[in-house]
């Protein structure tokens, strides 16, 4: 175990710059929205409306999701529970830095079980993980199936896939549970602003928008 943690030699440097100088800077405050759900629920849908809708009132964001993540960093995992394990601690590690460098960091990963989406909270303070039930029926979830990933998984052509033959462990205490089979689109990313509101960690005019390069990071 003791060969995971980095030895003696290896020592934690602090830096001049804080996380609420980088913070200040940005006019807001930063931390981890936690999408979980299964497939097809619609976690990279929210992700994607309300990253833009936090961006538009000047918030500095970002967004890691599972399919993305698992063509880069996280290339060498599969969906053991093992690897679904490593997957989210990785992830985890990842947000925490983003929280550290002022960050919104949203995250969309079916992250299955509460075990894994704990560690990863823990990683950061109480107030900066806001985990979110991306909930809809595993019906409707088939019904939707853009990927055709429930139809493989329902003929036996994908081995372990979440909701069809592959657990997923329900939130017991998110801080929001949006229901995707009862609202629509707006209407889910409106609650989870509500929230960041009614919590103050946002403004309405977030922050000042800086202007940045417009590369994306894609696979190679
Ligand atoms: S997690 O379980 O490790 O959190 P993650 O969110 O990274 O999963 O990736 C899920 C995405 O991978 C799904 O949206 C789907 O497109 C794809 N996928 C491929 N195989 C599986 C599988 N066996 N179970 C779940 N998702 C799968």
């Amino acid at each position: 175990m003791d060969s995971k943690k980095p030895n003696s030699e290896v020592y934690w440097e602090t830096w001049e710059v804080s996380k609420n100088d980088r913070r200040k800077i940005k006019g807001h405050s930063s931390l981890i929205i936690w999408l979980t759900g299964l497939p097809s629920s619609g976690k990279t849908t929210i992700a994607r409306e309300l990253e833009k809708r936090l961006h538009d009132m000047g918030g500095h964001t970002y967004v890691l999701d599972g399919d993305n993540m698992r063509h880069s960093l996280n290339k060498d995992l599969g969906f053991s529970k093992e690897d679904r394990r490593e997957n989210i601690r990785r992830i985890g590690e990842v947000a925490k830095l983003f929280v550290d460098a002022g960050l919104i960091v949203i995250c969309a990963f079916v992250s299955p079980f509460k075990e894994d989406r704990e560690s990863a909270r823990t990683l950061v303070d109480d107030s900066e993980f806001i985990e979110v039930f991306v909930n809809c029926p595993v019906t409707v979830c088939m019904q939707r199936d853009p990927k055709s990933l429930y139809k493989k998984a329902i003929s036996g052509q994908i081995k372990a896939f979440t909701g069809v033959n592959d657990p997923y462990e329900i939130p017991e205490t998110p801080e929001l549970v949006v229901e995707t089979h009862v609202l629509a689109l707006p209407e889910c990313v409106d609650m989870i602003i509500k929230y960041l509101h009614d919590k103050k960690l946002i403004e309405e005019n977030v922050g000042q928008i800086n202007l940045m390069s417009s590369d994306n990071v894609s696979p190679r």
